[in-house]
Formats: C-alpha cells, sequence, structure tokens
C-alpha cells in the first residue's frame, strides 16, 4: 500500500471508532505532503479548523503559514496535524484522557509519514514526545528520540498572544531549513543504537 493508501485506512479507521472522545466534532485529520521533511504537529483543532476539517486554518493557521513561508518554505510542503483529532468544545485545551484515546493513531500517522524532523506546537504536543520537556525552556532545542529528531515551538496561538513569543518563535523557526538539511540525510539505522523510548537526548 502507498502512504496515502496507509492513511485513507488510518482516517476510515477513527472515523469509525465510535469509542473516541469528542464526537460531536468533526474529525480534522490532518493534511500536506506525505513525503515531508518535517511534521507540525499541534493540539486540536479550534472552531474553523472544525468547520473545514482541515487544521491550522484559523487566526494560529495563518502565524504558522507566515511562518512556513518565511523561511522560503511552502505549506504544502510540510505535513501538519494535530494530537487531539477534533475539537474540544468552547476550544478548552484538551483532557489528559482525550490525548490518550488520539495517541495510537497519532502514532500510526508518524510512522506512516515518517518524517525525520517533528516541530511539536506547544506543550501538550511537545509532552507526547518529551514528557518531561517545558516549552519555555525547550523550545527552539532539538532533541533525539530513536531515528526522529523533534524540535519543540512555541503554539502559533500563544505567540498571537505574547510580541516576545512570537520573536521566539521566529527565531527557532529560520533555524528550521538548517535544522532538516542537517538530518534529513543521516542513516535510519545502524546510527542509533538501541533506543530507550524514555531517554531525551539534548544534541
Ligand atoms: N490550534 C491547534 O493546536 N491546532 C489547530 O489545528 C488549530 C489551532
Amino acid at each position: 500500500m502507498t502512504k496515502q493508501e496507509r492513511l485513507i485506512d488510518l482516517l476510515e479507521r477513527i472515523l469509525k471508532d465510535a469509542s473516541l472522545p469528542l464526537q460531536e466534532s468533526n474529525l480534522v485529520f490532518g493534511e500536506g505532503n506525505v513525503d515531508c521533511d518535517i511534521m507540525f504537529i499541534g493540539e486540536a483543532p479550534g472552531e474553523r479548523e472544525n468547520e473545514l476539517k482541515r487544521p491550522f486554518v484559523g487566526r494560529a493557521g495563518k502565524l504558522l503559514d507566515v511562518l512556513i513561508e518565511g523561511i522560503g518554505w511552502k505549506r504544502e510542503d510540510v505535513y501538519i496535524t494535530n494530537i487531539v483529532k477534533r475539537r474540544p468544545p468552547m476550544n478548552r485545551d484538551p483532557l489528559p484522557e482525550e490525548i490518550e484515546r488520539y495517541k495510537p493513531y497519532l502514532k500510526e500517522q508518524i510512522t506512516i509519514i515518517s518524517p525525520r524532523v517533528i516541530a511539536p506546537l506547544g506543550r501538550f504536543s511537545m509532552n507526547y514526545f518529551l514528557p518531561s520537556g517545558k516549552i519555555s525552556r525547550d523550545q527552539g532545542k532539538v532533541f533525539r528520540i530513536k531515528d526522529k529528531f523533534i524540535v519543540p515551538l512555541f503554539h502559533p496561538a500563544a505567540a498571537l498572544r505574547s510580541p516576545s513569543m512570537k520573536e521566539a518563535l521566529q527565531k527557532s523557526f529560520k533555524n528550521l531549513p538548517a535544522i532538516v538539511r542537517k538530518h534529513k540525510s543521516m542513516p535510519t539505522s545502524g546510527f542509533f543504537g538501541k533506543a530507550d523510548p524514555e531517554q531525551e537526548k539534548l544534541l
């Protein structure tokens, strides 16, 4: 099966899983280049995302687009999704059990797309990869987990509320092309040794 076919199969399984929370909202699966070098992962869809069934298409999404284009990339070149794939009511933060329930599906989505670099947007998504990470301390740093490089970034919605966060996020974005170039050509096996999923290695 191609990546596209595997992703459609995954999407259909999520749609059929009636035990998942937030059933009253639409499924926002994710979109972009399935052969991307970098995948951005937010926390959960908002109102506009729920309406259009597309990730990051509201105000935070517009900032994400500007940041991506600001480093010479196009939105279509990257893959964008969320950890929780349906909108929590009133845009509240996703609950720990909601995150837990959607996690296996995110895991599969990452396996299918298999990007070398992942940029979690905000603390919820960062904590999926780095459970003891702190977004204020770790944003913009590069962590290696198994064969992936994780670059936690401030959530664009937080950057819209804080000029200093926005500046830090812009700075971190400027480093992304070099991070991707450096890590995309590294071998996927034989180099990383025994991986401890709990181990976070700061590069
Ligand atoms: N915030 C997110 O975390 N994800 C979206 O898709 C939109 C806003």
